[in-house]
């Protein structure tokens, strides 16, 4: 493969610019953006990135999913390309980079190469996963997951919001339907990278401007339902109650332990939460909650899921009230390929930024990619660790130094042309 110069550097201002300019649509409350899948601001959103693109002379193709692909050709039509980016949805709290430095980064890349004048072998395709956080419609990266064979189109536009609104119902309404069949490109990848920032405290902590993803930690999502009865605050006494909300106290109490006893790799959590009828002078009589456990060890995702199930069995028989569960998302831990780490260490090294290796501990579009594509990740540090957090901040240091690598990794794979 052709090695990339060592001159070769991205314009760190021009996407610092394109990041500030990508966070004033749909914007937060507190400086970071709410500008969830399928609502209008998304719709924005992809068409300012749309313009951006074809501004730099890429083509569109959108798929039955949303998932936008912008291509720069490449000189051999029969070579298959190599694909960059990462999701611009945002949580309803979340920060101006999470994905959205994947997705402007390939942007830049071809900027780059254009202001370079740098034709490559293999053409470069800047991908915009559709509903990679999962906050409206779970599960998280649904759409790469159609993408990659792992659910079906059919079971992703069923899925509801909080307010009963489908998936391909909204998709539709915003108008970013498009018309190639979801997952048809996918026999013809030449590698997939995406960079992301660390949402983690790590790399900060340990002063690396670059993390590279060897692996990433497996995740199961598992949807609680415990169900009592609805009574009276004042009158109900208290061997009489059947509180569902005391329940789904003593089960995150569990779920907490659960992940203690693994430490310090697993981890747990619900951050989905409804209690019913959230009534201040009613005691709750359902309980629905989505217990989030994460490890890089697939045995010990198991053991979390079962000891998770027979302990709040066993938690709502003992209080007399009935429990139900649903898995509403998941993915076992997952290794980056080979070739693609490698490509992204040698950039670093060439690039002289100081680097670990490191395991993801969210989930990525790149996790169910890596099925597919030869795949793997770049991080740079975020401030403190913190993201799903308005506040999430980075340097422009940081996003440079992992945009460089990116563009190195990405141009090395898509080789060339003298
Ligand atoms: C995706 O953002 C995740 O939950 O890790
Ligand atoms: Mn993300
Ligand atoms: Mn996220």
């Amino acid at each position: 493969m052709a090695a990339p110069g060592e001159n070769l550097r991205i314009n760190p201002d021009r996407l610092w610019d394109s990041l500030m300019e990508m966070a004033k649509v749909g914007p937060g409350v507190a400086g970071g953006n709410n500008r969830q899948t399928l609502t209008d601001a998304d719709a924005q959103g992809r068409r300012l990135f749309q313009s951006w693109c074809e501004e730099a002379g890429m083509t569109m193709a959108v798929d039955t999913m949303g998932n936008m692909f912008m291509t720069r050709p490449g000189s051999d039509p029969d070579a298959p390309p190599v694909y960059v980016g990462s999701h611009l949805d945002t949580q309803p709290t979340g920060g101006k980079y999470d994905g959205v430095l994947g997705v402007l980064g390939g942007l830049e890349v071809v900027r780059s190469l254009n202001d370079l004048g740098i034709r490559t072998k293999h053409p470069i395709v800047v991908t915009n996963w559709t509903n990679e956080e999962g906050t409206r419609f779970a599960p998280a990266m649904l759409s790469s997951g159609v993408f990659a064979g792992v659910h079906t189109q059919e079971e992703a536009y069923a899925k509801e919001d909080a307010e009963g609104l489908t998936f391909g119902g909204e998709l539709s309404r915003i108008g970013w339907v498009g018309d190639e069949e979801a997952g048809a490109r996918k026999d013809r990848m030449r590698a997939f990278f995406e960079l992301h920032i660390e949402q983690g405290p790590i790399l900060e902590a340990e002063g690396k401007d670059i993390g590279i993803v060897t692996h990433g930690q497996g995740l199961s999502w598992t949807q609680v339902t415990v169900t009592g009865k609805d009574a009276h605050t004042g009158s109900t006494p208290m061997p009489m109650r059947k509180n569902a909300g005391l329940a789904m106290a003593r089960i995150l109490e569990l779920v907490d332990e659960i992940a203690w006893s693994h430490a310090p790799h697993a981890v747990g959590a619900a951050g989905h939460i409804d209690i019913s009828p959230n009534s201040r002078n009613v005691i709750p009589g359902k309980a629905v909650f989505t217990v989030d456990f994460r490890s890089p060890d697939v045995a010990v995702i198991r053991d979390m899921e079962h000891r998770l199930k027979t302990g709040a069995q066993k938690i709502c028989e003992d209080m007399g009230l009935e429990a139900a569960f649903e898995k509403v998302g998941g993915f076992d831990p997952v290794t980056f390929d080979a070739a693609c780490v490698t490509a992204i260490r040698n950039a670093a090294d060439r690039l002289g930024y100081s680097h670990r290796d490191i395991i993801s501990g969210a989930g990525h579009d790149a996790c169910w990619i890596n099925r597919v594509a030869p795949t793997a990740m770049v991080m740079c540090p975020c401030v403190d660790g913190l993201s799903h957090n308005e506040a999430e901040e980075i340097t422009r240091d940081w996003a440079k130094a992992g945009c460089d690598v990116l563009f190195h990794a990405v141009v090395e794979t898509a080789e060339i042309v003298e």
